[in-house]
């Protein structure tokens, strides 16, 4: 229950729409209440005064009254089922908000499929609390209150046999809306699934179907399909036997009415009339007590659901902003970047270190490489310069500065980043270079940033060139072009520093050193730090370095690199020998 107190704020905010509900909740329930009095009177009427007028007079007030609470009951509804719609607006801006603020390392322990499910289910089951379930909650307690007094009025003893069942009518609502509840968790747990698979095979579609895998990954579907047909199926019957039940049950709540209050008549204890209108408020209660149970219900999902999206929403981002931090707007920087004996490991594996005392720097305008085998902890190091993760030892500086003291929009805004698993959206071109300045990507900085990165001539090519529409809804650009778009759209935001991953790994080796050298020569001012696996690429830079296990292993230009005779030495020679045979073949 802890978990609801953070809807609190969201309830405050509209809490003069849920001010007005409440009223029209009270304003309903007196006239649902006062109809039946005419109900009464007009029975009393057909014994007593004989005169159709009275009669017609009687159930015309009843109409009356009914109509006054139907209206109300139509407000009620306007209000707080609207303002239930507007919260929920609000929680999944804030959520998605939230999201998009938290750093990589939640995103490398949470998978996409929990955090959509988070947005959609979970967030279902609070706007199930907020709308119906507060609705319902505040309309039983007044039903119950307004009709019991009119109830106590006509008879005690009557009242107490009349409430007798109600205890026990509740409390089986309440236990089988929680098996039915089990249920339908199972099946949002079988339906998460299905969409699971769905997902991942139609993204890896190719591979799906270069291994010929199709009549399996049917029957892998239509498994899944059937558990969630047949659990759809028993969810069913639980329900229409549920309905049944209710109704039954409160058939049965009139029997000690009609007997006892029949007695009462015959006794002349009670007019017909009396218990005409006795009668109408026991079945008028059955639906609010059977409510009780239900809402409970209801509570207990939107707890365990706001209690999971508490979870996400209480995970500060934390890479945040933090108090060394300096404010108001940095000064241009000149991009130099050094790393004083930084050491680093992934949050998810404390005991594996990744970085061990990492010591560099790189002048500005400089153009320094990292080369290693696969898995020595370069793509790890990189990450740290825009602070995509957090070094545990040691400092990582830009101009001199711990880049903790920088703002982190600063940072990222000087740091142009081109990852190794580069992603472009289904949008332009144009759009996908201008991504990252979308206020000042004019055609012309965009046809500049595509030149620098040679991906110009192929756009031109383009049957509508920079408008081109890419992914699912356009073309799709072989593996060198989308690397190719991946560094315009970095080297389009001028960045102080540039960090190319293994940017261009999909094109051949004497492209990839083309484009290179021609970027070192076009952007001079820009320190670029590149990582490559290939030695044609890196041989140019000011300075290299090689890492091992961890740490720099070797460093040095190319040359005394190779009079080193050490790992780059080796990796030389390696490829020199696969060119040779490449050459022969
Ligand atoms: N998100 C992560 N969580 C935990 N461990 C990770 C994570 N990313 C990488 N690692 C581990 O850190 C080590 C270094 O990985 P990294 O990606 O930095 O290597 P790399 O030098 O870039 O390799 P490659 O040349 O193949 O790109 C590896 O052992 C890898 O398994
Ligand atoms: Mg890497």
């Amino acid at each position: 229950m802890k978990n609801l107190l953070a809807l609190k704020p969201y309830l405050l905010g509209y809490k003069r729409h849920l001010g007005e509900g409440f009223i029209y909740i009270i304003l309903t329930n007196i006239f649902a209440v006062t109809g039946p009095r005419y109900i009464g009177s007009a029975v009393d009427a057909m014994q007593e005064s004989f005169r159709i007028e009275d009669i017609i007079g009687f159930t015309a007030l009843y109409v009356l009254f009914a109509l006054l609470s139907g209206f109300f009951l139509f407000l009620v509804r306007q209000k707080i089922i609207v303002t239930s719609r507007h919260i929920e607006y609000d929680l999944k801006n804030d959520y998605y908000r939230h999201l998009q603020q938290l750093p990589r390392s939640f995103y490398d322990r949470t998978s996409t499929g929990e955090l959509i499910s988070r947005g959609t289910n979970d967030l279902n089951a609070v706007r199930d609390f907020l709308g119906p379930g507060i609705m319902y909650s505040i309309n039983t307690f007044f039903r119950l209150f307004f009709a019991i007094i009119a109830m106590l009025a006509l008879s005690p003893t009557l009242t107490f046999f009349a409430l007798l069942p109600a205890p026990i009518l509740s409390y089986s609502v309440y236990r089988i809306g929680r098996s039915m509840q089990k249920r339908s968790k199972s099946i949002q747990e079988s339906y998460a699934e299905i969409t699971n698979l769905v997902q991942e095979n139609l993204t890896g579609i190719r591979v799906v179907k270069s291994f010929t895998r199709e009549e399996v990954e049917i029957e892998r579907f239509e498994k899944l399909n059937l558990d969630y047909y047949r659990k759809n199926l028993s969810l069913g019957k639980l329900q229409a036997l549920f309905f049944a039940m209710l109704t039954a049950m409160t058939a049965f709540s009139l029997i000690p009415v009609i007997w006892i209050g029949g007695m009462g008549a015959i006794g002349g204890k009670m007019s017909i009339g009396g218990i005409a209108q006795f009668i109408v408020y026991v079945t008028m209660l059955s639906w609010p007590i059977i409510s009780i149970g239900w809402v409970t219900g209801i509570v207990q999902k939107a707890a365990a659901a706001q209690g999971r999206l508490n979870e996400i929403l209480d995970t500060v981002p934390d890479i945040a902003n933090g108090e060394k931090q300096e404010t108001g707007e940095a000064a241009p920087g000149r991009g130099e970047i050094s790393f004083r004996n930084v050491s680093f490991h992934y949050p998810s594996q404390p005991d594996i270190p990744v970085l061990k005392n990492i010591t560099f720097k790189a002048e500005p305008g400089s153009k320094i490489a990292f080369v290693g085998a696969t898995g020595t902890g370069k793509t790890t190091l990189v990450s740290l310069i825009p602070r995509l993760y957090e070094a545990n030892g040691g400092m990582v500086m830009l101009d001199s500065r711990d880049i903790r003291e920088i703002p982190v929009e600063n940072l990222r805004r000087q740091v142009g980043f081109v990852p190794q698993n580069n992603f472009l959206f289904s949008d332009t071109i144009e759009n996908n270079i201008g991504y990252g300045s979308p206020e000042d990507a004019d055609p012309g900085r965009i046809a500049a940033a595509a030149r620098i990165a040679m991906l110009d001539d192929d756009v031109r090519d383009f049957p509508e060139q920079y408008k081109t529409m890419l992914g699912e809804k356009g073309i799709n650009l072989s593996g060198g072009q989308k690397q190719r778009a991946c560094i315009a759209r970095a080297v389009a935001c001028h960045p102080k520093v540039l960090v190319l991953d293994d940017a261009l790994s999909a094109v051949d080796t004497s492209t990839e050193a083309r484009i290179f050298d021609a970027l070192l020569e076009q952007l001079p001012e820009t320190t670029i730090i590149l990582i490559s696996h290939r030695i044609s690429t890196v041989k140019n830079c000011d300075s290299i370095f090689v890492l091992s296990e961890g740490t720099i292993a070797e460093c040095g230009t190319h040359d005394e690199l190779l009079h080193q005779k050490g790992i780059y030495y080796g990796l030389y020679n390696q490829q020199l020998l696969e060119d040779e045979i490449l050459s022969l073949a």
